[in-house]
């Protein structure tokens, strides 16, 4: 059964075409390789062990991906293609809106012609904002987002909700995802940050290896038990086979829209993830305080019982299993020479 994979070449994209054909599944990777790598496709198929079918197009080129769909006629989509840094979305929102937005639309009007079982969309914790209690549920109040990157996640949650209440034979699943780190456990593929990472782990694999010289902790003084930020950190790999227990639920069961959290349901301060990394690489790492940084939520981890009880899925990766896949990961990437790492400081 083939499934259309949008951003099938990024970081959760990547981990969810292994873990579809490890179900069985045949994956399509659409991606137009603005923030990934063609080489990220030759270490899918190391992984695997067989050839797999992309495409290097943006999801927004309504002739091609058509073309692409009436070839490939597939029965499922996972949706990743879309822009993800909060900082960048704040600078530059017109990007966030013209690729998560309108490419969307542009996307769906394409799919409303085509007969689509199973839709899973990637969605995000940030569409709950500074929630009123943790762990949050489902159900928890949308409150206004925090930058334009949110906005658009909500805003796209919406659109999809539209759409697919419409389209009585088919299934949409939105996966609100909390904090996505780690790396196959084969070290082949894990996640490119372009230029200065903004996310925790990678600035801190990238401080281990020499390549920056100091992990900046933004704030000490949260009303949490250590006085960092709490995340709830899930490994990609049990992440991407959420994607896959939700697209075939959703082939199952056609005609519903399920909006799920997935998360670990554990929340980890920032001083917790650098303890866990210091015991994994066996070595210090060189950090320090500074201030808070502007729009972070003090703390945020999921219930994630509904997705439990709906896809009988569960993560399986502790907070170590994740912080040694990325610094094997960080230690690997010497060995590939990508486009993103020239764009560093
Ligand atoms: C946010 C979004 C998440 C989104 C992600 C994309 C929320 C709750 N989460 O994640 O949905 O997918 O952005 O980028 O809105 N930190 C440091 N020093 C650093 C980097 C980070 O102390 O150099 C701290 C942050 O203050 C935060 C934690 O590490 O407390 C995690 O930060 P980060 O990895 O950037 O993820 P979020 O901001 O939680």
């Amino acid at each position: 059964m083939k499934i259309l994979l949008t951003g099938g070449a990024g970081f959760i994209g990547s981990h969810t075409a292994v873990a579809l054909i490890e179900n069985g599944f045949e994956p399509i990777i659409v991606d137009d390789f603005r923030n990934s790598e063609p080489f990220v496709i030759e270490n899918i198929e190391k992984i695997v062990g067989k050839k797999i079918t992309s495409y290097a197009s943006n999801i927004g080129n309504k002739k091609e991906v058509k073309e692409i769909l009436q070839k490939e006629n597939p029965i499922g989509v996972i949706h990743f293609a879309a822009d993800k840094a909060v900082n960048e979305s704040v600078v530059n929102p017109m990007k966030y809106y013209q690729n998560n937005v309108l490419n969307l639309i542009n996307f769906l009007e394409i799919i409303d012609s085509i007969k689509i079982e199973s839709f899973v969309f990637s969605s995000s914790c940030t569409v709950y904002g500074v929630p009123d209690k943790t762990p949050v549920k489902e159900t928890a109040s949308i409150k206004p987002a925090f930058s334009p990157y949110g906005y658009t996640k909500q805003v796209g949650e919406r659109i999809l909700n539209d759409f697919f209440k419409s389209l009585p034979s088919s299934s949409l699943t939105l996966l609100r995802y909390f904090n996505p780190i780690g790396a196959h456990p084969s070290g082949l593929i894990g996640e490119l940050p372009i230029g200065v990472p903004s996310n925790l782990v990678p600035y801190i694999t990238q401080t281990a290896i020499g390549k920056r010289k100091k992990l900046t902790v933004f704030g000490k003084d949260y009303d949490t038990p250590d006085g960092t930020c709490i995340r709830d950190y899930i490994h990609v790999v049990d992440l991407a086979n959420a994607h896959v227990s939700a697209l075939e639920k959703g082939l199952k069961s056609k005609d519903s829209i399920k909006t799920l959290n997935v998360g670990t349901g554990k929340g980890a301060s920032v001083l917790d993830v650098i303890t866990a990394f210091e015991k994994v690489s066996k070595q210090e790492l060189n950090y320090g305080f500074g201030p808070r940084r502007a729009g972070d939520v003090p703390k945020i981890y999921s219930d994630n019982t509904l997705i439990k009880n709906e896809l009988d899925w569960d993560a399986k990766f502790s907070l170590e299993d994740c912080l040694e896949h990325s610094w094997n990961w960080e230690k690997n990437l010497l060995k590939f020479k990508y486009k993103s790492e020239k764009k560093q400081d």
